[in-house]
Formats: structure tokens, sequence, C-alpha cells
């Protein structure tokens, strides 16, 4: 190996850049990596498959000398400050033409701001999502990579080699201008947080409503697992119910206390959209149900004040309302996180193509599942699609569970489970294919009030009207 012949470089050396970097050498591409903490360096080196080309170094020096030119380099380092931090150290060290990727959960508008900075300066700067976890990492995550088009070409081949692949089709690809790279992973990570609430919603109907025990759900969502809900979180969700606590013998999860952490993406998705604006309401009930969750205290003083009832549902036929009902939301989940990606690729000029998106997201990444085939069957048919229900290929999906999901919610809410992810989805559907909605009423009411007018249904133009009875 010569002094300058590295082909990629990492910075930050935590369980997700390590594993990546290995992944990398293990394709053949020679690789180093820095970490400040040079325990990560050397704990690098030794996970590295023998035979494969992997160094750690111990300052960010040493690692650009060595990196062949132009320089291809990833961070993988918590969002925020840290990312910024590591910019400033590599400015005076970097070269024209080098190629700088974020591939973290940073925000949007923050890459935006460092690519125009970067560009100023001469280097090329790239925001890439990356998702599938440290197994992913390791062995193919999904990569959602975009900004400089250039530079992209330059990195490609190591992205694609790395990548998860479905029937040999990398899960990599070119996914729009600027930011769009972090902005398509914000929205995956929505989407993660609405199924991952959805799936909650119904292990509490079957375990409250009742009764299953934790061999029971997993056999449930192992089944489930093997039919049209075939999915990454379905999958696992089957593994957690047969998890023993090591320390009490218990089932683990019934050891877990219930309040869900969040780093943050799940909100952005939200807030962004809501700016679009675009309705999502199936990922905004997730992150405030995440919020409810960290109430634990309060909610304990509350359980006191109203007692539950019994919680008892009786219905033989509740696995499949509650499979229906889950098959149901979680489609929604995407429909709502593609229309938002289809909204803001125009209103921010993203240029997000959805079909490589959907095609990126059918393996590797923890919102995989079958369902992302017929998505990206009918976006290659349709590519400006602003509505995945619009396309009668998906209408044909979605109708013959909406019965059950219906009575799923039902029973749920008769039975005082919380479900209002599942409700969340029922009722954007409701109002999304409603011809009429009553918000003729809510005009009213605005140009009462403020003025505010309104539009008529028989002749174009504005109107205000003297609303008070004489
Ligand atoms: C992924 C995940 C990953 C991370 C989540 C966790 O795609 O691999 O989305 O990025 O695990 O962001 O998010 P929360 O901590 O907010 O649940």
């Amino acid at each position: 190996m010569t002094k300058t012949s590295y082909h990629f470089g990492m910075i930050g050396l935590g369980v997700m850049g390590r594993n990546l970097l290995l992944n990398m050498a293990d394709h053949g591409f020679s690789v180093i990596g820095f970490d400040k903490d040079t325990t990560k360096g050397q704990a690098l080196e030794s996970a590295a498959t023998p035979g494969t080309v992997v160094k750690g170094v111990a300052t960010l020096k040493e690692m650009l000398d060595q990196l062949e030119r132009p320089r291809r380099m990833m961070m993988l380092v918590p969002a925020g400050q840290p990312v910024d931090d590591v910019i400033a150290e590599l400015i005076p060290l970097l070269d024209k033409d080098d190629i700088v990727i974020d591939g973290g959960n940073s925000h949007y508008t923050d890459t935006e701001r460092r690519l125009k900075y970067m560009a100023e300066k001469g280097f090329h700067f790239m925001g890439v999502g990356v998702s599938g976890g440290e197994q992913g990492a390791r062995t193919g995550p999904s990569i959602m990579p975009g900004g400089d088009k250039d530079a992209y070409e330059k990195v490609a081949p190591v992205l694609v080699a790395v990548s998860a692949k479905v029937n040999g089709d990398p899960c990599v690809d070119y996914l729009g201008t600027g930011a769009a790279g972090h902005y398509v992973k914000m929205v995956h990570n929505g989407i993660e947080y609405a199924i991952m609430q959805l799936i909650s919603e119904c292990y509490a109907l079957l375990k409250l409503g009742a009764g299953y025990s934790n061999d029971q759900l997993h056999e449930v969502f192992k089944t489930w697992n093997e039919g049209d809900m075939k999915s990454f979180l379905v999958e696992i969700t089957a593994d957690v119910f047969i998890k023993k606590d090591d320390l009490t013998g218990n089932s683990l999860v019934d050891m877990i206390l219930d309040k869900a952490g969040a780093k943050g993406t799940g909100k952005w998705t939200s807030q962004d959209a809501l700016d679009l604006p675009t309705p999502i309401p199936v990922i905004d009930t997730a992150v405030t149900l995440r919020t409810i969750s960290s109430l634990k205290d309060e909610r304990i003083e509350a359980s006191k004040l109203y007692p539950a009832g019994s919680t008892h549902i009786s219905d033989n036929n509740l696995v499949q309302l509650v499979h229906d009902a889950l098959h149901f939301g979680t489609m929604i989940s995407y429909v709502q996180g593609m229309a938002q990606l289809q909204l803001a690729s125009s209103e921010w000029k993203m240029e997000i193509p959805l079909e490589k998106v959907v095609r990126v997201w059918r393996g590797g990444c923890i919102i995989r599942s079958v369902l992302l085939e017929p998505f990206y069957q009918v976006y290659t048919a349709n590519p400006t699609l602003s509505n995945l229900l619009l396309d009668s290929r998906i209408a044909s999906m979605v109708a013959p569970v909406i019965a059950n999901t219906r009575l799923a919610i039902q029973k749920g809410i008769a039975a005082g489970i919380p479900v209002s992810g599942l409700a969340a989805a029922l009722s954007y559907f409701d109002a999304y294919k409603s011809a009429n909605l009553p918000t003729n009423l809510i005009q009213a009411q605005r140009d009462y009030f403020g003025a505010h007018t309104y539009q008529r249904i028989d002749r174009p133009g504005i109107f205000h009207s003297e609303w008070q009875p004489q």
C-alpha cells in the first residue's frame, strides 16, 4: 500500500461508521478511518476480514494524507454541531474537488447550508441517508444520496458495492439535488415512526383485548411476516416476543419501561409537512404518542383518576381484523410519506425521483417491505403521481381491508385501548376520498367573524357576506 492510495475514508468509527467501512473493505476497497477515540481505530482494524485493507488512524490529517485524489470520505457523527465541527476541522486539509459525505441523520436545512458553504470553497459536499442499523451497515444498507451529481458519480461505485441488493438491483441511486438525500431519509424515518406506532397498537389490541401471550404474539407476527405484510419491522417484532431477559428470565419486552425515545427525525418530518403543507397525520400521531409515552408519572396519576374497565374484546376474528388494520395503516403511512416527498420535491426544487426512492427502500432499510414493489411499479408508470391512493392498483389493495380496519378500530375504541395511529390512518383516508367535506361551514364561520371571504360552488369569484341576523 503506497502512502496515498486508500480509496475511501470514514470520519467517526462508532458502530455505524466502522461497519460501513468494513463492508467497503469486504467489497475490495482499501479503507481508512479516523476517530478521536484511538481505541475505535484499533477496534476497526481487529474487526477487519483477513485479506482486506483496513487502517485506523488517530488524526484527521493522517487520514487525509493517505487518501487517493480527489479524496472521497464520509462522516458518520451525531447530527448537529458535531457535523459543523468536523467540517471546520476538514476545511484547511481539503483540496479542490475533494468529496465529503455526511452519512448521518442531519436536518436537511443544515445540509443545504453546508452544501453552499462547501461549494463556495470549491469542495463537493453530499447529504446521504443511510438506513439499516448496525447490521445493515455491515451487510448491505439502503443508501439515499442527494446533491452534487458529479460527486455522486465518483462515489457511486463504492455506494453501489456496499448497498443491499434486491434481485441483484442495488438499493442506492441518485435521489435528487441539494439536500434531497437527507430529505428522503427524514421522510423514511417518519414512515418508520408511523409503522412502529401502528404495530404497537396492534400489539395492544391483541394483548389487552384478547389476552394474547408473548408466544402467541410471536406466532401471529411470524405468520404475518410470511404473507402480504412481509417486512423488516414485522419480522423483528416477531423476534422481540420470544426474547428472554437475562436478569429475570421473563420475556424481555415485559421488562422494558413504556417510554419511547426519539432523536427528532420523526418530529422534523411532521414540522416540514406542516410547513409545506401536506397531511401526514399517522406520522404526526406517532410523534405525539412517543411524547405521551414519556409522561409516565402523569399517566400513572391519571390512571388512578380514570380507572380502566375491562379491555376485553370479544371477537373470534380479532387477529384477522387487526391484521387488516395494520395492513391498511401501513399502506397509508407510505401514502402520506410519499405524498410529502412529491410535494417537497417540487416546492423545495429537489427533483426527487419517487420511483427510485421506493426502489431504493425495497431492501436494506428499516421500512423495507413487500409493499414497496407495487409502489415501485406504480411510480414507474406515473413518476409524478401526487398521491398513491389515486392509482387504481393501490385502490385494489386498499379496498379489501377497509371494512375490517373500521371494525378493529371500533373495537379498540370501545374497549378503551388507544388506537389513534390506526384511527388517524382511517380518518385521513375517509377525508381524502370525500368529494365533499363539511369545511364549507368553516369558511362560513371565517367569513362571519373575520370577513375572510369564501368561494361559491355555483360561480367563480371571491365573496363576503354580512352574517349577523338583522
Ligand atoms: C435507520 C434508522 C436510524 C435510527 C433512527 C432511530 O434508518 O437505520 O432510522 O436512522 O435508528 O433514526 O430514530 P429514533 O431514535 O428517533 O427512534
